[in-house]
């Protein structure tokens, strides 16, 4: 199955590497970054691309795009992995469309383009033929979609609530175990590379509530946006409150949550037993799925990092080739 990739940065890197190393079946056709491209119908050498951008900051010739690239006919897949923009979607929502309307399947980690246009692309995946995945806009390596669609088949979900965003539960366990102050523990994030370009995403909820317009959408056919979603970030959480918090056994969580019987999507900093399923370390993310049959289900695991996101843009591109994509 040949594959077209825009973007790479530490998640287009990260799904290079597992083309590259593991036995998949995947052929890498065409790449592209910000300020080049190449397309190889016969298939790009990995390793030599990986260097070449490491060396140069460019993954090709100058002058080759993302427009090419979606125009030529050398790919069956498409993989959008640019940099989001929660606003606009752009231009990885045109992308997107882009291939969709040519009939080529996409998947992508890109939770701007999701969030904002789900029905409708999901409308233009359909109308062409084509699939729509995007596994890895939610909570990383966690197959949180996987697991409702396939797993859970049959279960009505009537509550999902968790730990969404990696960056505030790393501020908020550092805050608890180390007494460090929010803005000691944030910088801390943004060194280690946690935070999103813009942490204000992260601390003010928005990250997370992001991720909860994408699974109501996506699991209960909702239309709902940002603007839908009560966000509360942690940005008034103190170092002090935490304390009381722990000394009576409790911690804090930003917790996301939706109830579609109550219409409440809601993201708010949570006082929570320690020994909550949910009560997750450092930047583990971690989601609770109420069933009607199954119980409730926790899944628990990174929800970021190049090869963790890769993970589930590979089960995606999987997905479509063994049950129902083109081959080649
Ligand atoms: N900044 C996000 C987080 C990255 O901290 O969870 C993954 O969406």
């Amino acid at each position: 199955m040949r594959i077209a990739m825009l973007g790479l940065g530490s998640v287009g890197k990260g799904i290079a590497r597992a083309i590259l190393e593991q036995d998949l079946g995947l052929s890498l056709t065409a790449v592209a970054d910000s300020k080049s491209g190449r397309i190889e119908p016969s298939g790009i050498d990995i390793a030599s691309m990986l260097e070449q951008k490491e060396r140069t900051g460019m993954c090709g010739t100058p002058g080759v795009g993302a427009a090419d690239i979606l125009a030529s006919d050398a790919y069956d897949i498409l993989i959008e992995v640019s940099p989001t923009n929660a606003e606009t979607g752009e231009p990885a929502l045109g992308y997107i469309r882009e291939a969709l309307s040519r009939g080529m399947s996409v998947v992508t980690s890109n939770k701007g383009p999701v969030a904002l246009d789900y029905q409708s692309l999901h409308l233009l995946a359909k109308e062409h033929g084509a699939y729509l995945r995007y596994e890895a806009t939610v909570c990383g390596a966690i197959p949180i979609m996987h697991t409702i669609e396939s797993g859970l088949a049959g279960n009505t979900i009537t509550k999902l609530y968790g730990v969404f965003n990696g960056t505030c539960n790393y501020i908020l366990t550092r805050m608890a175990e180390e007494g460090l102050t929010y803005q000691q523990a944030l910088l801390e994030a943004r060194e280690l590379g946690y935070a999103e370009a813009d942490p204000t995403y992260d601390v003010k909820g928005i990250d997370a509530a992001i991720k909860l317009v994408i699974l109501a959408n996506a699991v209960w056919g909702m239309e709902k946006t940002l603007d839908d979603v009560e966000i509360t970030g942690i940005d008034g959480v103190t170092t002090a409150a935490i304390a009381l918090a722990e000394e009576q056994d409790l911690t804090i969580r930003l917790i996301g949550e939706i109830i579609p019987a109550e219409d409440v999507l809601r993201v708010s900093p949570r006082i929570i037993p320690k020994s909550h399923p949910l009560v997750v370390e450092e930047t583990l993310n971690a989601v609770a799925i109420d069933t009607e049959m199954a119980g409730e289900i926790t899944l628990i695991g990174k929800g970021a990092g190049s090869l963790e996101t890769a993970s589930a843009v590979i089960s995606d591109l999987l997905f479509i080739r063994d049950c129902h994509g083109r081959r080649s």
